[in-house]
């Protein structure tokens, strides 16, 4: 519903803000992050005048607002409701359904009104994304919404279809290990976050899914807002066809030999060979084991027939005695 400026700023310090964002005559709002400070690792291109950009996931709207300031015509996309999001079964979510609703649709309404923003949203989860149902944009962007999905892979597929000329991609990755492609499971703890790729697995990923070109634009903490702590963050962009490229962008085939090397420590069929030798080795345990076992009691019941000899002649020996006293008795009877 519409509301007038001086409304929509009324509400502004009542509201749930992600990010932080310059809404005019001083007023910033009171998000979890703070993005300015971060806003060149992402890459953004500086004009965007005659450019459709898709904001896929854009909660309170910074970087819609910001992609619309460059001149884009933006497309902004959010889950309809809280419980849309890819929680695992036990995980019990730090909002209630009304709470989570408010977050998603308010804090973008206020602050497009106060901005006099153009900027449309569209409730609409990533996965449902299509050239179908959503369109095809000049450029993508998806900002820390991948950590967030078990499935990232198939967003970025979603995303690759709608994609004409870009996508800017940014998620959560391993800090370390940045040549080897492996992705770390988090679900089981945090039940809301999902798979920390390597920088090699988050490019790697956006080859499998299509894209021809991929441009590593930077790694970086993210901090929350006055806080030194926050997720590391990678971000690339993705190319659909050669249109477009600059001299950084490597081209899938590059990407993938780049990380060769790393990744396949060992061929499949060294792998297999491996699996099998162990798979023997087991198995060679297994029957020395036995073997052993079967020694053991061989031993045991050898040593039980020496004792049944022994008992045998001290029972032979006990009854060799007792016949000479017998015949020593026969011959010389006491009278
Ligand atoms: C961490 S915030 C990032 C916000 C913004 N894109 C940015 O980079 O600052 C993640 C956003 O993704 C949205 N999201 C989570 N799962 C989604 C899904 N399956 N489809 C679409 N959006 C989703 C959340 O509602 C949330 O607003």
């Amino acid at each position: 519903m519409a509301m007038s400026r001086p409304e929509a700023l009324q509400q502004v310090a009542t509201l749930p803000w992600y990010h932080s964002i310059d809404l005019g005559d001083s007023v910033v709002t009171n998000g979890q992050y703070d993005h300015r400070p971060y806003l060149s690792h992402y890459g953004l291109p500086v004009d965007l005048h005659g450019k459709t950009v898709l904001d896929i996931g854009a909660a309170s709207g910074f970087f819609s607002f910001e992609l619309e300031r460059r001149g884009a015509q933006v497309t902004a996309t959010e889950l309809t409701q809280w419980q849309d999001h890819d929680f695992a079964p036990t995980y019990q979510p730090d909002q209630t359904p009304e709470e989570g609703y408010r977050y998603l649709h308010q804090p973008f309404d206020v602050a497009k009104q106060i901005l006099g923003s153009q900027a449309q949203m569209k409730w609409i989860n990533i996965y449902d994304i299509s050239p179908e149902t959503v369109g095809v944009f000049d450029v993508v962007f998806c900002g820390s919404v991948l950590i967030h999905l078990t499935d990232p892979l198939k967003a970025l597929c979603n995303i690759a279809r709608v994609t004409r000329e870009k996508a800017i991609v940014a998620t959560v990755i391993q800090q370390h290990e940045s040549e080897r492609s492996i992705a770390t499971m988090v679900g089981h703890e945090s039940g809301y976050c999902w798979w920390i790729p390597t920088r090699a697995c988050f490019e790697l990923m956006a080859v499998a899914a299509g894209f021809v070109g991929i441009e590593w634009m930077s790694d970086f903490q993210l901090n929350y807002r006055d806080q030194p702590t926050g997720p590391y963050h990678g971000v690339l962009h993705a190319y659909p066809t050669t249109d477009g490229w600059t001299e950084r962008t490597r081209h899938r085939d590059q990407v993938c030999a780049a990380y060769h090397d790393a990744t396949n420590e060992q061929s499949i069929p060294e792998m297999l060979a491996n699996v099998r030798r162990q798979e023997q080795e087991k198995a060679n345990v297994t029957v020395g084991r036995a073997l052993q076992a079967a020694l053991i009691n061989v031993r045991q019941q050898e040593q039980e027939i020496v004792q049944l000899k022994d008992l045998v002649a001290a029972y032979e020996r006990g009854r060799f005695i007792r016949l000479m006293r017998f015949l020593n008795r026969v011959r010389h009877p006491r009278s």
